[in-house]
């Protein structure tokens, strides 16, 4: 069987527009997919859907995002007679903003169309991605996208450029829900979005560096002091630019080069549980027909 690689996201920009009466913000964020993958093995099986995964921190039941997926597919395809043995290697890691979770629930979703030949376009995923979570229609497309509404309203902005990070994460995780309740009640929001665009098309990581914002940024900093130091060390180390990842914890760097991000990452490494480089990836090119 096939192995599926499940990648990590970056927000390069991140505005919250305002809380919405069903209790989520609408946003407006450029997020571009990370070459930094969860690994997902599958196996068909009749009737029941069983999930193993690498770390043992993770529930391996309808908690678990990649879990609801299979279910949620398996109902809305009418088929219960389907099912599938579920083993995911965990490279991403948890609570750190870089949506793992939710491109797990997308990954699954692609991999099971095809696994259980529903052959289903895009536009028949989309709602059900939608149903999972804000980021999940986002994974559907990878690449670089424009992200509206409370995160599930996705256009893929076609950005060719790959963007050199190092990922860290400090030894604690940061809770979606928990920043969401910290942003200040009256604020005038930015609209990062456009300015982003345009520095993407420049392909320069200076200009990229300038655009970024993330409205969780102040408000993570400000809580916890550690993530301003990591902030701080990627610059001295050569960074164009640095953010929080989504609602954090893990910040990234932006490295004019590869190489750059990974002698940033092997520094970063010796004094915080989790760094690494990788580059943004291109949109998702496979069988799935788009509109
Ligand atoms: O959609 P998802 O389940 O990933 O969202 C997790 C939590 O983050 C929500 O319960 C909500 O508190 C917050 N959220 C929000 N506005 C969004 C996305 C998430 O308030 N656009």
């Amino acid at each position: 069987m096939p192995d599926y690689l499940s990648p990590a996201k970056i927000n390069l920009t991140l505005d919250i527009l305002g809380r919405r009466p069903d209790g989520y913000h609408n946003l407006e964020s450029v997020a571009a997919a990370v070459g930094l993958h969860d690994i997902i093995t599958l196996r068909p099986q009749p009737e029941k859907i069983a999930l193993t995964c690498s770390a043992p921190y993770l529930p391996c039941d309808a908690r678990n995002l990649a879990y609801r997926a299979a279910e949620l597919l398996r109902s809305h395809a009418s088929l219960p007679e389907l099912g599938v043995s579920i083993h995911i290697e965990k490279r991403i890691p948890a609570q750190a903003g870089l949506g793992g979770g939710s491109g797990n629930a997308a990954t699954m979703l692609r991999a099971l169309n095809e696994l259980w030949e529903l052959r289903w376009p895009l536009d028949r995923l989309l709602p059900i991605a939608a149903l999972l979570g804000s980021d999940v229609p986002f994974f559907l497309f990878g690449g670089t996208a424009l992200l509206q509404g409370r995160g599930e309203r996705v256009s893929p902005l076609g950005s060719r450029a790959s963007l050199s990070l190092a990922l860290v994460r400090p030894d604690f995780g940061i809770s979606t829900a928990w920043a969401y309740g910290q942003l200040p009640q009256k604020r005038s929001p930015r609209r990062s979005a456009e300015t982003m665009r345009q520095a993407l098309a420049s392909g320069d990581p200076l200009q990229v560096g300038e655009a970024l914002h993330n409205d969780f940024d102040a408000v993570a900093c400000a809580a916890f002091p550690a993530l301003r130091r990591i902030h701080d060390r990627l610059r001295q180390l050569g960074a164009a630019g640095s953010l929080l990842c989504g609602s954090g914890s893990a910040v990234f760097g932006l490295f004019p080069d590869i190489e750059a991000a990974a002698r940033a990452a092997a520094t970063l490494a010796c004094d915080y549980p989790f760094a690494c480089a990788a580059r943004t990836e291109d949109m998702r090119h496979d069988t799935l027909s788009a509109r």
